[in-house]
């Protein structure tokens, strides 16, 4: 039987110690972290910390399935979820309920993630009732970015409070198993936690939500296009891998390496064969 976390398992963890989120694209990275973390998310984040994109904007559903995929090869305790990428899902409920079997049969994954509050819920009940969980995702929404004038914090007016609240009382009502708050203020997280039932997790949101996510390559400093204020860096691996390339560049060229230890020898002899005088088989 599967060890894996279930997004049921998630939705119970309400109001209990933080569910611990990262995103990952990758079944190295997913190996690494998967013994401490209880998600996984495959983010359209890709977009941009992977493929170098300037918004999220130009992810496909095939580039969320191999790398689900890849994450889920990887891994094998974590719940895995991966988000629906834009254009995908917005059209309609129908269109919504096709990529996301396509993910859930392909990939093999705990649930999708997609993007929207009030104007989503008829989509997210009509996932949930045939069987796709669905994590919600409110306040930033980075598919939104054109529309919203960009990367900035939501919920500083009281009326953009009052919608955020409602877009995230909306998609739990509709059968969401736990919700992304993104870049909001720390007040409107902290209503919206105790407002809903399922468990919300911050991201750019305060320590007022009941897990927090964060872009693996933001903490690990091998993103740095932008850094935004929440994120806190644990490791330097971008440095660490200009340093040791470095390194290994500067031996190339001075002929340092390969070694004498990197180097195959002749092996074990083997008694020389008589030449046949006879015919080639
Ligand atoms: O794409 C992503 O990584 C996300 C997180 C930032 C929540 O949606």
């Amino acid at each position: 039987m599967s060890q894996r976390l279930s997004s049921r398992d998630i939705a119970l963890r309400k109001g209990g110690s933080p569910i611990v989120c990262t995103t990952a694209y990758t079944a190295p990275m997913a190996g690494f972290m998967d013994p401490h973390v209880d998600l996984m998310l495959v983010g359209d984040s890709m977009g941009m910390v992977i493929y170098g994109m300037s918004t999220t904007l130009g992810v496909t559903l095939e580039m969320a399935i191999a790398h689900g995929q890849a994450v889920m090869r990887g891994s094998s305790k974590a719940c895995v979820v991966i988000d629906l990428p834009f254009g995908s899902y917005q059209a309609s409920k129908v269109d919504a309920f096709k990529a996301a079997a396509r993910v859930m049969s392909e990939v093999g994954c705990g649930a999708v993630k997609l993007e929207g509050g009030q104007e989503m819920a008829e989509t997210i009940e009509y996932l949930t009732q045939r069987g796709v969980p669905v994590m919600a995702h409110v306040g930033l929404k980075p598919q939104s970015v054109n529309t919203v004038g960009g990367f900035r914090v939501q919920g500083r007016t009281a009326d953009e409070a009052r919608a955020i609240l409602a877009d995230a009382k909306a998609v739990a009502s509709a059968g969401a198993f736990s919700i992304v708050v993104e870049g909001t203020v720390e007040s409107l997280a902290r209503d919206i936690t105790r407002a809903v039932p399922v468990p919300t997790i911050g991201i750019g949101a305060s320590s007022a939500c009941d897990g927090q996510v964060i872009v693996t390559e933001d903490i690990l400093g091998l993103y740095s296009a932008f850094t935004p204020k929440f994120v806190k860096r644990y490791a330097e691996l971008g440095l660490a891998v200009s340093d040791a390339v470095a390194a290994y560049a500067a031996d190339v060229r001075a002929r340092r390496f390969p070694g004498p230890e990197n180097v195959y020898g002749p092996g074990p002899k083997t008694p020389a064969k008589k030449k046949s005088r006879g015919k080639k088989r």
